[in-house]
């Protein structure tokens, strides 16, 4: 179990508001007493913060906003005494447009070796004024912008498919690739773990740049759906080489070192092919973020990814939330400013499926504290690029980064050591009390203590392993799998050393698949029933 650290929202120890590493180092205790294996720090490098560090203008050091590269060592040090893994978020899609090598390509002259690590090209139209072809970013509007020459004169045109301060790498000059193998060995040296790879079926575009074939599309969805500027085969061999590096690194001290691909294809089987023996270890598998709360969704999305993923040699890796979505507890519920009762219970439940699935589960910060998304920020504290370049209209990111409650009784909650008064980068609402980090601690119902207890039983029980998973016949409505080996008898008595884990996805009870008492469940759990919107854990108790 991998833990996200969105760095700028975890604990800030020097009272300007924003979380920074030495906060990290900070809560490490914490992490361990939940029981992760791992933590993902979002990135921390030199950057504008155009789009929170994803516009990375230098790869090798820390922004002193969140530190020094002494305080990484610290970190990485502390970590290491606990039994905790660190992964660094690599961003090599794009830099920002601040980086030493894009500002040297702006005041470079149309085909210079500068401009050539980069996108540029022509406009279309007898004065260039037109974009070089039809592509969308990421973030709303064209991928395109327009640069002034050192003559004033307006000129090419520069590639992004996301923020315009985040010029896209061109990958296919030599040069890129090699600044990035030394990038990989810098912080390998400097003792991290591996690396979660932003933006991993990026990188390559076609060479001709030609139009996309379905535009609308691209700007509807706002997903890498243009098959022109995604998913590129060429990009499979920068896989093949990092993995090479991370296996050489383990060929001389016996750690393994993890690649992690933030990977969005069209199907499973093109995901499955990031995943294959000699490129990524793990690639995170996104269904479950989109799925809504329904069983057969929910069926369908799991069995697809593993069926996907054997052979590959990798596991599926879960997420069900991210610094990217709406948190599950609003997902599944109805959108208050607080939370819903339903949408808590829901997404308890679907923790501790989760947690029983085979493979790696990554946890997103605040998410086993059960924090809704805020979905009240007011416009002008807004941060995310995408709420800029879609006029306003689409508020998604922010209200899964407010700054996590750690104690007290009003903001800044314990998160920022500034004096009283000191303000969280995005403000914090009033019912965050009632979810601090402090009390979820003190109360054993807490979704804090769902989920240590969960990750300890699946450290613990072997059924919770990377081992097969069979599909019980379930009621509709009512999902139930069971993990390692031993089959249900016919008279609900679970025999053999098999774990059952069922979800009830209606909100009526529905008896349940084993009549023992569970051994965990989501919520109240009578023997022999399955309450609505809960999930429970059962093994052979007999
Ligand atoms: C990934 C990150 C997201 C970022 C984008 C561009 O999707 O998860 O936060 O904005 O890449 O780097």
């Amino acid at each position: 179990m991998i833990y996200q650290v969105y760095v700028r929202s975890f604990l800030d120890s020097t009272g300007d508001g924003i979380g920074d590493l030495a906060g990290v180092r900070a809560g490490l205790p914490y992490l361990k007493k939940l029981g992760v294996d791992g933590i993902w720090l979002s990135p921390f490098y030199p950057s504008p913060q155009h789009d929170h560090g994803y516009d990375v203008a230098g790869y090798c050091d820390v922004d002193p906003l969140f530190g020094d590269l002494a305080e990484f060592d610290l970190l990485t040090a502390a970590a290491r005494r606990l039994g905790i893994r660190v992964l660094l978020d690599i961003v090599p899609n794009h830099c920002s447009d601040q980086h030493p090598w894009f500002r040297q390509a702006l005041a470079s002259a149309p085909g210079s070796r500068e401009r050539g690590r980069f996108h540029f090209a022509d406009g279309r139209g007898p004065d260039g004024s037109e974009p070089p072809n039809n592509w969308h970013s990421m973030f709303g509007g064209p991928a395109w912008s327009r640069v002034t020459e050192a003559d004033g004169r307006p000129g090419q045109w520069y590639l992004h498919m996301f923020a315009p301060e985040q010029p896209d790498w061109n990958w296919r000059t030599p040069e890129v690739a090699d600044e990035f193998d030394q990038v990989l060995r810098f912080w390998l040296d400097r003792g991290v773990d591996g690396f979660r790879i932003d933006v991993a079926a990026g990188l390559f575009k076609h060479p001709e740049l030609p139009d996309s074939p379905d535009p609308e599309a691209d700007a509807r969805t706002r997903d890498s759906v243009n098959p022109l500027a995604w998913n590129q085969p060429e990009v499979h061999d920068v896989w093949r080489n990092w993995r090479a590096v991370c296996e050489e690194y383990t060929a001389r001290d016996g750690r393994e070192r993890l690649l992690v691909g933030e990977v969005s294809v069209p199907t499973a089987r093109d995901h499955a092919l990031y995943v294959r023996p000699a490129e990524l270890h793990q690639a995170f598998f996104f269904d479950l973020l989109s799925a809504p709360w329904n069983a057969d969704v929910f069926r369908k999305v799991i069995g697809e990814a593993m069926q996907d993923i054997a052979g590959t040699g990798s596991t599926v890796t879960w997420v069900l939330n991210n610094h990217d979505q709406v948190r599950t507890v609003t997902r599944y519920g109805e959108p208050t400013p607080e939370g819903s009762g339903l949408g808590a219970a829901r997404a308890r439940a679907a923790a501790l499926l989760m947690l029983a699935l085979p493979g790696a589960a990554y946890i997103y910060q605040g998410e086993e504290l059960g924090l809704p998304e805020v979905v009240d920020l007011p416009d002008d504290v807004l941060t995310d690029p995408i709420f800029r370049r879609t006029g306003s209209r689409a508020r998604i990111r922010d209200g899964c980064r407010v700054p996590l409650p750690w104690s007290g009784q009003a903001s800044p909650f314990g998160f920022t050591s500034g004096a009283e008064g000191a303000r969280p980068w995005l403000p914090q609402p009033d019912y965050f009390a009632e979810y601090v980090t402090e009390r979820a601690l003190a109360d054993t119902r807490s979704f804090w203590h769902l989920y240590r207890d969960g990750l300890q039983l699946r450290s613990r029980l072997p059924q919770l392993g990377d081992g097969p998973l069979e599909w019980l016949d379930t009621p509709p409505g009512v999902l139930g799998f069971v993990r390692g080996a031993g089959p249900l008898r016919g008279d609900g008595l679970l025999r053999g050393d098999g774990l059952v884990c069922a979800v009830n996805f209606g909100t009526a009870p529905t008896p349940a698949p084993v009549s023992g008492t569970p051994l965990l469940a989501s919520g109240p759990c009578p023997a022999g029933v399955l309450p609505g919107s809960t999930a429970a854990w059962w093994i052979n108790d007999s």
